[in-house]
């Protein structure tokens, strides 16, 4: 290993199709000299096609289905048990459309990244898609930040940037995004790790 003593323990959170966790497994895998290793996807829905792309790579997975408000609570504290026994050092929120509790990030005290679909600190929140076509930008981007107690915002670390295509929907602009987001997310999870101090841009 070159500039750090041992990889860092990377557990990944999604709630979903996990293409954004997919693309920084691969990243972790495929790179030697990754400073980081995949060693566990969480999710907060035991359907997240995701999570079936995780257990075919042999990264452990705990999913829990959040169904009444008491659930949260019941999510986060087994959540925080198996993060502590598979000794993460970061999470990588990957379309994790929970909210994690100030408890939550407070009890687990390291670093975690977030990817938002949007240029923050504008359309923070959700459908950001449909809310940057009906504002008229002609730009459009996805964000990578730390987290906050306060949703979407924190320390920004990189951005990636794409032109609004004339006539191009919500779903157009999503698609058109997305690998552009994995993109963006695989060079900052690496820039962070080495601690290098680089925030990333990218304008396509
Ligand atoms: C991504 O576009 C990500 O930026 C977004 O959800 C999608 C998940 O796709 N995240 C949020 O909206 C979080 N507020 P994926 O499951 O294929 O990575």
């Amino acid at each position: 290993m070159t500039s750090f003593d041992r990889k860092k323990n990377v557990a990944i959170f999604i709630s979903g199709k996990g293409s954004n966790m997919m693309a920084l497994i691969n990243d972790m895998k495929n790179e030697k000299e990754h400073p980081g290793q995949p060693k566990l996807v969480v999710s907060n829905n035991t359907k997240a096609a995701g999570l079936v792309f995780a257990e075919k790579n042999s990264i452990e997975t705990f999913a829990f289905n959040i169904e009444k408000i008491e659930d949260n609570l019941i999510f986060e504290e087994k959540t925080l048990q198996v993060l502590k026994e598979k000794n993460i050092d970061i999470i990588c929120l990957a379309g994790f459309m929970k909210i994690l509790s100030e408890k939550f990030i407070k009890s687990f005290s390291k670093p975690i990244l977030n990817i938002h679909p949007s240029l923050l600190p504008s359309f923070k929140g959700l459908n950001t898609h449909q809310r940057a076509l009906k504002a008229g930008c002609l730009i459009h981007g996805a964000t990578v930040h730390q987290i906050t107690n306060k949703v979407d915002e924190g320390p920004i670390l990189g951005q990636t940037l794409i032109d609004i295509t004339k006539n191009s929907d919500a779903k157009q602009l999503e698609a058109k995004l997305l690998p552009h987001e994995h993109l963006l997310y695989k060079k900052v999870l690496r820039e962070f790790l080495k601690e290098s101090g680089k925030k990333i841009l990218t304008i396509n």
